[in-house]
């Protein structure tokens, strides 16, 4: 079968894409209200905290952590809000399971260390939730994401990765041009994780950001775990910021899928030289190897002929940026000169049109619709979009918009790049957890203005 017929059969026409009137589908349950459980209420997880308590549709009926510092952080949130105090569940690494087991939950999310999503994933799959939001990375190995990926279809369970980025106002007009056809036929894409996180990996134990160079037992927050990852793994740590929205321009899973990838990475110099700049050359942790590459570049070739390249910059000094570009047949985007170059459609020949005018005209239509919701919710209004979702998949017993082999796909390529890197920079297979349904499934993420 030729891309053209492959295109034409699974219904992945410029056409399929109009966005349907508000309400008009799925309205029914809409009205219910739903009992959520948090799984870590550090930072991550007080921001979904304040989001879940401005929602009358939700009961929070129970919050779990094992830090005191942070338990009583949220306290004060849910003091603030007035609304009820549920249950805490903490003094122990385990007592989420008691959470799971207690409270009957529609619905949990897990804002923990990345380690800790899959037992808590699958911990909760188990106890009989039918609804899992986890915050980014699923898993460790590949094996973790596969047992993620089986337990979600045994017990026909949703589980939705929290990415928040999908929901950027600019991804999202993007999104929009991409579907209506704007670009053309896409060829190229670029994005990725760049930001500066030495103040995140490094701070004195009490304040969140910088401050000191301590990590591990005596850093906070973040720095006292994420850090290890950087000591211990060398990949692309953090992949899905910059590949979940590029999944959705490319329908990746739902007509198209990663079929291989490889990843390079650089020596490993910001983490060692940010230690020994503000602790001295004598701090202990001035002794400590980093891994992680200070730049990791991944390819990744696309079963409809587009290829990716993503790179995860975190140890060097830079202003953030997910360096977004998406190019097709008859144009492309990027994200980093705010630029858009539409050919015989932008102003002038071989320049760059302002892309503000451009994204504007192509706003899509949930921002539209709930951009007075945003405010005041993080990461520029993005994060109201994400908690949105999952509850309204959850009011309306359907399923969420990204699911647990969008989650694995986006996730695994973690571990699939470190074992590129491990292999000298050898091509690694992109193993397909949709099991050949990626074939048949149809796009389903922001179809409309609901959720
Ligand atoms: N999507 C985003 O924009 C975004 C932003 C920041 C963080 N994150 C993600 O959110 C997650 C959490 O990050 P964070 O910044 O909140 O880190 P954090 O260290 O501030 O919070 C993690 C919390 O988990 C708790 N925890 C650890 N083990 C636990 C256990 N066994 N049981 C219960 N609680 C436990 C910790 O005490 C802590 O309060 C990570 O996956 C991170 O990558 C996403």
């Amino acid at each position: 079968m030729n891309r053209k017929e492959f295109i034409k059969n699974t219904g992945l026409t410029v056409a399929s894409f109009a966005i349907l009137p508000s309400n008009s589908l799925f309205a029914k349950d809409a009205d219910n209200r739903v009992r959520i459980g948090i799984i870590g209420v550090g930072l991550r997880g007080q921001n979904h905290l304040e989001l879940l308590l401005r929602r009358s549709d939700v009961d929070l009926v129970a919050i779990c952590d094992v830090s005191d510092t942070m338990l009583s952080s949220a306290r004060q949130i849910i003091s603030k809000s007035g609304k009820k105090m549920p249950q805490v569940y903490t003094g122990s690494d385990y007592a989420w399971k008691t959470m799971l087991e207690k409270e009957k939950l529609d619905g949990v999310v897990i804002a923990t260390p990345w380690e800790w999503h899959k037992p808590m994933i699958i911990g909760a799959l188990d106890a009989g939730v039918k609804y899992v939001g986890s915050e980014v990375i699923l898993g460790i190995s590949m094996q973790d994401h596969w047992d993620v990926v089986k337990a979600a279809e045994k017990y026909n369970a949703n589980v939705m990765m929290l990415e928040n980025v999908c929901y950027r106002r600019d991804v999202m007009a993007v999104l929009n041009m991409v579907r209506q056809g704007l670009f053309g036929e896409l060829i190229h894409l670029q994005g990725g994780y760049q930001h500066d996180l030495r103040e995140v990996k490094f701070n004195d134990g009490e304040h969140p950001y910088g401050h000191g160079v301590e990590f591990g037992e005596k850093g906070f927050s973040e720095a006292k775990w994420r850090t290890n990852h950087s000591v211990h793994r060398n990949g692309d740590l953090y992949p899905t910021h910059g590949v979940g929205p590029l999944a959705h321009y490319l329908n990746i899973n739902r007509g198209n899928r990663f079929v291989s990838l490889s990843s390079f990475s650089t020596k490993s110099r910001g983490l060692h030289n940010y230690i020994v700049k503000n602790g001295g050359e004598n701090h202990p942790n001035a002794k400590v190897r980093f891994s992680l590459g200070d730049i990791v570049t991944t390819q990744i070739g696309c079963a409809n002929g587009e290829t990716i390249l993503l790179q995860h910059d975190t140890n060097l000094p830079r202003p953030y940026s997910l360096g977004f570009r998406v190019q097709g047949t008859e144009g492309l985007w990027m994200d980093v000169n705010k630029g858009v170059y539409i050919q015989e459609k932008s102003a002038k020949p071989h320049q760059w049109d302002d892309a503000n005018t451009w994204l504007e005209k192509y706003d899509h239509p949930l921002w539209a619709r709930w951009s007075k919701e945003t405010e005041g919710a993080g990461h520029g209004g993005m994060d109201f979009f994400v908690i949105h979702s999952f509850i309204e998949s959850i009011k309306r017993k359907q399923p969420t918009p990204m699911d647990v082999y969008d989650a694995a796909a986006w996730s695994a390529i973690t571990p699939l790049s470190e074992q590129s890197i491990e292999l000298g920079h050898q091509t690694v297979e992109f193993p397909d957890f949709t099991g050949g349904q990626w074939m048949y499934r149809k796009p389903v993420f922001a179809l409309t203005n609901d959720y």
